[in-house]
């Protein structure tokens, strides 16, 4: 972590959770405020309107995981940027590598989506990620450095305004998380490619996201290219969560 970012902690709750469940998880976040780290939660879209009620007074802030590139029309089931900022979204993840999986999301939708968001005001998280298979060939710079790439040229001089997070894709939800050294050597090579592109790489934030729990959040955090992290599994235990964001600062 370095000083000049401020860091930050996102659950990623993916398809999970209920009205009941999720007031309490959210109570029991907001009680354990003030954090050192900028905190936010991704939840299902439908939970969006009731999270923001209840999340309104508190300095932790709420986003979607996906949105869609298209400004309005004939979408079924897509869901705007604009609509996200309606419902007072401060992020979106775009990118995820679950998307990019079982969506076939290619990078180039994913740079029209990172687009949209940041058209709306809404700061997109653009997910990359090796495959293992990639990894064990070599290829893991090169990877995202194509997945980083796309999405830069798509924002042009906007690129200094999103957030980067680094999720190598055997480590989600595997329970194999990347080492901090590993993961600290894709980052670097992340944040020189920010900063080359762009000129801000050393004010943009990168997270790690992959098996972060409660137990190596810290190490991973203590990084000097680890911004803080995108949390799945882990951001759906109160107690994991917390400990989680109170270790990046
Ligand atoms: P995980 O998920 O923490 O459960 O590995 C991270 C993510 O997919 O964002």
């Amino acid at each position: 972590m370095n000083p000049q970012r401020r860091p930050l902690v996102v659950g990623n709750w993916k398809m999970h959770g209920n009205r009941p469940a999720n007031t309490e998880l959210l109570a029991a976040v907001a009680a354990a405020r003030p954090f050192g780290a900028d905190v936010a939660v991704c939840v299902p879209f439908v939970y969006l309107t009731e999270t923001a009620a209840q999340l309104a007074g508190t300095d932790i802030r709420w986003g979607a995981q996906d949105v869609s590139a298209h400004a309005q029309g004939a979408y079924t089931g897509e869901v705007s940027a604009a609509m996200l900022a309606e419902c007072g979204c401060r992020y979106v993840l775009v990118g995820h590598s679950e998307r990019r999986q079982h969506h076939g999301e290619a990078d180039e939708l994913v740079a029209a989506k990172a687009q949209a968001a940041l058209g709306k005001g809404v700061t997109p998280i653009v997910c990359v990620g090796e495959t293992l298979e990639q990894r064990d060939a070599g290829q893991t710079e090169a990877v995202v450095k194509r997945q980083l790439a796309a999405v830069i040229r798509e924002l042009a001089h906007c690129a200094a305004e999103m957030v980067v997070a680094y999720e190598p894709v055997w480590a989600i939800g595997t329970g194999r998380t990347a080492t901090p050294e590993q993961a600290q050597a894709v980052h670097a090579v992340l944040r020189s490619q920010l900063q080359a592109a762009s000129g801000h790489g050393e004010r943009m934030r990168i997270l790690y996201g992959g098996s972060v729990k409660a137990d190596n959040a810290a190490a991973l955090f203590a990084q000097p290219d680890i911004d803080g992290g995108l949390i799945g599994g882990a951001s759906l235990k109160a107690a994991d969560f917390i400990t989680i964001c109170r270790a990046a600062r």
